[in-house]
């Protein structure tokens, strides 16, 4: 039986910008977790490390990605780090258990090996967590002194008598992470949390006014307390604050496949109620101040499978074990696609986000200790999308997209799309395909007087939606030339055809 396309149309108009696209947009994650530091970035003995211990095959795959900042430390792993562990010389460096991850953390790698690893990679900008989970104020503004005063102060001098001379500048602070699930260590509840993260960023801003703060939302779009949160710790904080954070992250719960497919429903809906939060806090208060969302941890994850196991027992408090190493299929990467299509059509309310992560966990890069890394299928949607986004402006995504049903959120449109002017005059269209059966017939319809005269579009897709690259077999699922793309010049119009479960950037010109 063959199963009736889908149809979808995006109307284009350059006259109709939703927002620039902010180069935050393309922000990425590292923890101390699993493998992410260790045997990720970091690996002194590995045949391409550099003089710092970092792995040169893994600085050219960031490179390629397009990441532009990156957040750090954690995550979870934040919550109980003292930041004085990771520096001075490295022999002194004490070896702690990792409460979050049940592993040790030998704190080889720390705050100076980070903002050189930055450097390394072109110069990402850092977006660094304080922990407000088992410590507090005076923490966070140690860390802030000996980061980014200059010198002539206890801290500061440390920093300079530990290799780095020039301040760190670090711009973007996370107060703490997921305060809101219990999970967390030291979680409080929204008052508690609220008058915490006002109290660090009330003082954050008398050493400078002019950081960017990020106050914790909720950690996911379900949470019980979702809305109660926001709106509690915007209340406290709103004049002080400039972006407040979502993490989300989707796999198909209960094996419900439909509904994972559509996950850029949900990520779209989680967004537009945090904006409401925010408008409505805005309003009460009278605020003039604008406070934007950091969606600062979202991905793909299999929760609930074994790789994201813990280690346990009293004894057993292994270094950087494998820890969350998801690898992803093809469907997987068409969510991710649509994860991205939905922050970029969010440019306005979402001011930055990070892919949560990096390296080997949960993440677009893996590597095996001592031998290659290599591209995830994610890696595609990632690298072509920040590549054509970046520098551009999100058009209003004028869609009009046959639909059909999920149980977890009712009807969704099966097509998603985007449209992203580029610097260039070029036009960049992005296209998920959310149907596990239906091809996709979509049209672009352009403006009036249009002079696009080329249209190439790429394709990732597998005829098995659970195909994967594996270190063995790296190149498996890899964007393809999709030959159906034609632009109409007289009728302004573009056509392509996408198959079931399937991400695709068409690019005019
Ligand atoms: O990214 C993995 C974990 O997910 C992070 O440590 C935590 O913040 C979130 O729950």
């Amino acid at each position: 039986m063959t199963t009736n396309p889908a149809h979808a149309r995006l109307t284009v108009d350059p006259a109709f910008e939703v927002a620039p696209v902010n180069d935050r947009l393309f922000g990425s994650f590292v923890e101390h977790l699993g493998r992410c530091v260790y045997e990720g970035i970091y690996e002194p003995t590995h045949p391409t490390a550099d003089e710092n211990g970092f792995r040169r095959d893994v600085i050219d795959l960031v490179k390629e990605l397009g990441v532009t900042t990156v957040r750090y430390p954690g995550g979870n792993f934040v919550s109980g780090y003292r930041w004085e562990d990771g520096v001075g010389p490295k022999e002194n460096r004490p070896r702690r258990l990792d409460l979050a991850w049940h592993s040790t953390e030998t704190n080889e790698f720390g705050l100076h090996e980070m903002t050189k690893w930055l450097e390394a990679t072109g110069g990402n900008e850092l977006m660094e967590a304080v922990n407000l989970g088992m410590r507090g104020t005076q923490e966070a503004l140690d860390l802030l002194e000996y980061a980014n005063i200059p010198g002539g102060t206890e801290l500061s001098e440390r920093r300079r008598a530990n290799g780095a001379d020039e301040p760190f500048n670090i711009r973007m602070w996370c107060l703490g992470n997921e305060m809101d699930g219990d999970w967390q260590l030291g979680h409080l509840n929204a008052e508690d949390y609220a008058k915490k993260a006002r109290m660090t960023a009330l003082g954050m801003r008398q050493i400078d006014p002019d950081l960017e703060l990020v106050v914790c939302g909720s950690s996911q779009h379900e949470m019980p307390s979702f809305g109660q949160w926001e709106e509690t710790v915007l209340t406290h904080t709103f004049d002080l604050v400039d972006f407040i954070s979502c993490h989300a992250y989707y796999w198909p719960k209960n094996g419900d496949v439909t509904s994972f497919l559509a996950s850029g429903a949900d990520m779209d809906s989680f967004i537009k109620d945090v904006a409401a939060a925010i408008d409505a806090t805005k309003a009460r208060l009278k605020s003039d101040h604008e406070v934007y969302i950091s969606f600062d941890e979202w991905n793909v994850w299999y929760q609930d499978s074994e790789p994201s196991k813990n280690p346990e027992g009293i004894g057993n408090w292994p270094e950087h074990p494998h820890l969350l190493e998801d690898i992803y299929s093809a469907a997987d990467a068409m969510v991710f696609g649509d994860l991205l299509i939905t922050l970029l059509k969010n440019a306005d309310r979402v001011h930055a986000a990070s892919l949560a992560q990096l390296v080997n966990v949960i993440a677009p890069i893996m590597t095996v200790a001592g031998g290659d890394a290599w591209r995830q299928t994610t890696f595609y949607p990632f690298a072509l999308t920040a590549k054509h986004a970046k520098g551009g402006t999100v058009l209003e995504p004028k869609l009009a997209s046959d639909r059909h049903h999920t149980d977890k959120y009712g009807d969704v449109d099966t097509l998603n799309s985007v449209a992203v002017q580029e610097q260039d005059g070029s036009l960049a269209v992005f296209v998920a395909n959310r149907s596990a059966d239906q091809t996709g017939e979509f049209e672009i319809s352009l403006p009036a007087g249009a002079s696009y005269t080329t249209v190439e579009a790429q394709t990732l897709h597998d005829d098995d939606p659970n195909a994967r690259n594996t270190a063995d077999d790296q190149n498996h699922v890899v964007p393809a030339d999709n030959p159906t793309a034609e632009l109409d010049v007289a009728s302004g119009t573009v056509k392509v055809t996408v198959p079931p479960i399937s991400w695709t950037i068409i690019h005019c010109k």
